[in-house]
């Protein structure tokens, strides 16, 4: 069934207060639920209340007390009859924990309970009007073994707790705020804290705590103090302060997605909250900080205001995102050091290019905010995270950040305490500044990535430059076309660049003086022509600096000019994208020849434009190894009319070892430039060397004869004492091991493995470079593969056991994935059939691996379609099917 945005209407009833009482045992947990209900005055009128449950045992249900037969449980609920206008409704009902391998609802993982409700878990806990515009006041009382379960926590402020009979115990928690059901959650079991008493901006004691199994508590310290820099970021930066007593961060290594938001009580995957310098790489540590901020900023923007119904949901996950992104830019350099800031920016228009550019090209295209869907956990997204922070960016891109803060504001004074929607936030930030935005809706509403042409000309008699942006969305997939009706208000930061490398200062045609050096043009017409005036000379554009739209950008410049600018731009993102543009072309002409089997070379000059960075001690060394990771294969790929993944890692590979040979000296120099001795460091500046260092190694791992990073390696890799070096250490080897034969990295390998044998997230690493590594024409990675599904450490009810495995090779080892044979789709198959029966959220997320498949070669295409076709003759679930169908549809 598909569920439309159009068809929301008011629930029939409300919910005013919960109580809940739990009976904890694995194999069957009694849950009594207490409703105080009544008959919402704005709803649709009706006489019977239907309530939403799933995979739920009915024991009894009373009306005020009394035993009331008029009700039919089914299968996807109850119906309840002959009701008053206000009551309170007793549904008893049992479930099964140890058997819910789904990871939604309430489930056991390593002997401990845990619960994930959003989007629609809570069913699957109680019967309840379970959808977001329903907001209650929760009373949580848990009662199970004390031995086995010795802690007990659940939303808000605990109030009781005590001792019961048979060796059990309970304890009671009360959320002193209205919540949706999504929201709820409940942990049981042996763990252990952390904490920190804080006093908040108004002076008030708080108790954060970060509660994992008692053997990671050696790895919480970073996650604390991620929270504490969290608060403090959000009081300074949008003057929200923590609203709670308490705060709570429970880790557990069985988790669907990244983290949960529950009110005063966040459940993460133990990926994002575990991070000590032995296990986590810097780019574990910097994820841990994201993901903490993210799940603290939504106590805001997501609890105290949260989503009328899942249409909105980049209402809550697009600002949240932005929030994240904001705070992770001002922890790497304050919130004034554009250089420092720019390097986090840098990395999420890489993601956003990489893979929500790729969602949008694809048959899962959706606009942010989706018409349609039939799971909506299948639009847990890049667009409606990633490109919805785009769309949040653009109102602080236009109104600055103080007009944005007034924005953020009225919403909350409009709002606080309710379930709104996106368009309630746009008009908060359209009247907070005194304009009118209803233009801006269409980034809500269409799907598509944006393409803006530029045109230039310059007269150099009138001393004028003229700018002209054309938009459209050039031939794009079905899904997104259909969602098109006009142009969008799309923000686009320019600059001019003269002769000498500097900034012109700007002055549009009209304007009595000129005023700063980049300026937000607002691009509202299907075309428009800017004209700037005083230009002494032929300016280079510097277009959408800091990348001010989620939009790619057409305008032909020369090699020398992306030299130029990649050398001079004083915009830090934009002489990043430079960079990305020459090698860009460069790959794809290289790819067009190594798919008609032409010999292949690289001019100098872009050799050259690379040494250069690679050289300039002035630029920041996190810079610098940003401007030298070649654009991914899939982004390549996906740049193509028809995908070749085998040309493009030909292409790759070719480049990335003439970079390597041509720079041999230099690659070594800035290798022991910046090895660093001494205790590690986890600061921004400490990781941009160890970044800077490794990428060295990688690129020397690509020569012919790999002797010097094969011994440069083998010491990092003893000497280590982080697991970013180690971890590098090794994947050099790997690389090397690909010309030099396995016989290199097996005895590091071996290690590794012996190593951390009890510590699963790095065994998810070692699982993880092994499906990535770069196969040969005797090596195949899929029997790799194949084998360590047979590892004894390996298993597919684990999610980051399966992704670092599975979803490792089927989406970041392209060429391995899409070999010709089509075995990397009978595999896909494979598993994507067995997840489907244990787990179809994860199923689904594999299941999207082969979205793309019209855009392939036709060899690969027929057989990605047949593979496709296999999977949707099997599948069970609704996840699933959603995702297949669309692909074939
Ligand atoms: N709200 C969570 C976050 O972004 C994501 C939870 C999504 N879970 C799911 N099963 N769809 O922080
Ligand atoms: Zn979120």
């Amino acid at each position: 069934a598909v569920i439309r945005r159009a068809d929301y209407a008011q629930p029939a009833f409300l919910i005013d207060s919960v109580a809940l009482e739990f009976d904890l045992v694995p194999e069957r947990t009694i849950v009594k639920n207490t409703m105080r209900l009544r008959r919402n005055p704005d709803g649709a009128p009706g006489a019977r209340l239907e309530l939403m449950g799933e995979a739920l045992e009915l024991v009894s249900v009373a009306l005020n007390g009394v035993p009331h037969a008029e009700h039919r449980a089914h299968e996807h609920g109850l119906t309840v009859e002959n009701l008053p206008d206000a009551f309170e409704l007793t549904i008893v009902s049992a479930c099964q924990p140890a058997e819910n391998t789904t990871l939604s609802g309430l489930y056991v993982s390593s002997g401990n309970f845990f619960t994930q409700c959003e989007a629609e878990g809570f069913r699957r806990i109680t019967y309840f009007l379970d959808r977001p515009d329903v907001m209650a006041i929760y009373t949580v009382t848990l009662r199970a073994d004390k031995a086995a379960y010795p802690v007990l926590l659940s939303n808000g402020n605990l109030v009781e707790e005590g001792e019961l009979p048979d060796g059990r115990h309970f304890a009671k928690w009360e959320d002193p705020f209205k919540k949706p059901s999504y929201l709820f959650a409940l942990v049981a079991g042996k763990l252990v804290a952390i904490e920190e008493r804080i006093r908040s901006g108004s002076g008030k004691e708080k108790l954060l705590q970060v509660w994992v199994e008692p053997h990671d508590l050696d790895k919480t310290r970073h996650a604390m103090d991620s929270l504490i820099n969290s608060i403090r970021w959000d009081e300074a930066r949008f003057g929200l302060e923590l609203d709670l007593d308490r705060f709570m961060i429970v880790a557990v290594s069985d988790f669907n997605m990244g983290a949960m938001e529950n009110k005063g009580l966040n459940i993460f995957n133990t990926k994002y909250v575990l991070a000590n310098p032995e296990t986590a790489t810097d780019t574990d540590f910097a994820n841990v900080e994201a993901v903490v901020g993210h799940e603290y900023f939504h106590n805001w923007t997501g609890n105290r205001i949260t989503c009328r119904d899942w249409f909105q949901l980049s209402l809550k996950e697009g600002l949240t995102v932005f929030r994240d992104q904001e705070f992770s830019a001002d922890m790497q350099g304050g919130d004034t050091d554009e250089a420092a800031r720019a390097v986090k920016r840098i990395e999420d228009v890489r993601a956003l290019r990489q893979f929500q550019f790729a969602e949008d090209a694809g048959p899962m295209a959706h606009p942010v905010r989706p018409e349609s869907y039939v799971e909506i956990n299948n639009f847990y997204t890049m667009t409606v995270y990633e490109k919805g922070a785009e769309v949040v960016r653009m109102y602080q891109t236009l109104f600055g950040r103080d007009g944005f803060r007034r924005g953020m504001d009225l919403y909350f004074k409009r709002h606080d305490g309710q379930a709104v929607t996106c368009d309630d936030f746009r008009l908060a930030l359209a009247d907070a500044n005194g304009r009118d935005l209803t233009q801006f809706e269409r980034w809500y509403s269409q799907a598509g990535t944006p393409r803006v042409s530029v045109r230039t000309a310059y007269d150099s008699a009138q001393r004028r430059y003229a700018v002209t942006l054309t938009q459209h969305y050039g031939d794009c997939a079905p899904a997104a076309r259909e969602t098109q009706t006009g142009p969008l208000l799309i923000p686009f930061a320019l600059g001019l660049i003269g002769r000498d490398g500097r900034d012109v200062p700007l002055r549009l045609e009209g304007e009595t003086q000129a005023a700063g050096t980049t300026r937000v043009l607002e691009l509202t017409e299907a075309e428009q022509t800017f004209t700037f005036v005083d230009v002494a000379e032929a300016p280079l554009p510097s277009l959408l600096r800091n990348f001010s739209a989620p939009v790619v950008v057409e305008y032909d410049y020369t090699n020398d000019e992306l030299a130029f600018l990649l050398a001079h731009d004083s915009d830090p993102f934009n002489r990043w994208e430079a960079g990305q543009r020459l090698a860009t072309r460069e790959l794809l002409a290289l790819t067009a020849r190594a798919a008609a089997s032409e010999p292949l070379s690289l001019d100098d000059s872009v050799v050259a434009a690379f040494a250069r960075v690679l050289t300039d001690e002035s630029l920041s060394p996190a810079f610098r190894e940003l401007a030298l990771i070649l654009p991914s294969e899939a982004y390549l790929a996906e740049q193509m009319a028809e995908s070749n993944p085998a040309a493009v890692h030909a292409a790759r590979q070719f480049m990335r070892k003439r970079l390597a040979t041509a720079l041999r000296a230099e690659w070594l120099a800035v290798y022991e430039r910046h090895t660093a001795s001494g205790p590690y460091e986890p600061t921004p500046k400490a990781t941009g060397h160890r970044a800077l260092k490794n990428l060295a190694l990688a690129y020397l791992a690509e020569l012919d004869d790999p002797v010097d990073a094969i011994r440069l390696a083998n010491a990092q890799y003893d000497a280590a004492n982080n697991m970013t070096d180690r971890a590098a250490a090794l994947a050099a080897l790997l690389a090397a091991a690909t010309t030099a034969g396995a016989a290199a990295a097996q005895p590091a390998l071996d290690d590794f493995y012996r190593r951390f044998e009890n510590e699963p997230l790095v065994i998810d690493k070692w699982f993880a470079m092994q499906a990535m590594q770069r196969g040969s024409l005797d090596r195949r990675i899929i029997d790799v593969v194949g084998k360590l599904m047979a590892h004894p450490a390996f298993t597919l009810r684990n999610p980051n056991r399966a992704r670092s495995l599975i979803f490792s090779f089927c989406t970041h080892n392209p060429a391995q994935f899409h070999a010709e044979d089509g075995s990397g789709y009978a595999f896909w198959a494979e598993q994507v059939i067995a997840l489907d029966a244990l787990n179809p959220q994860v199923a689904a997320r594999l299941a999207r691996s082969l979205e793309l498949w019209r855009r392939y070669t036709p060899a690969l295409r027929e057989r990605m379609r047949e593979a496709l076709e296999r999977v949707a003759s099997q599948v069970k679930s609704r996840d699933v099917r959603e995702v297949v169908e669309k692909a074939l549809a």
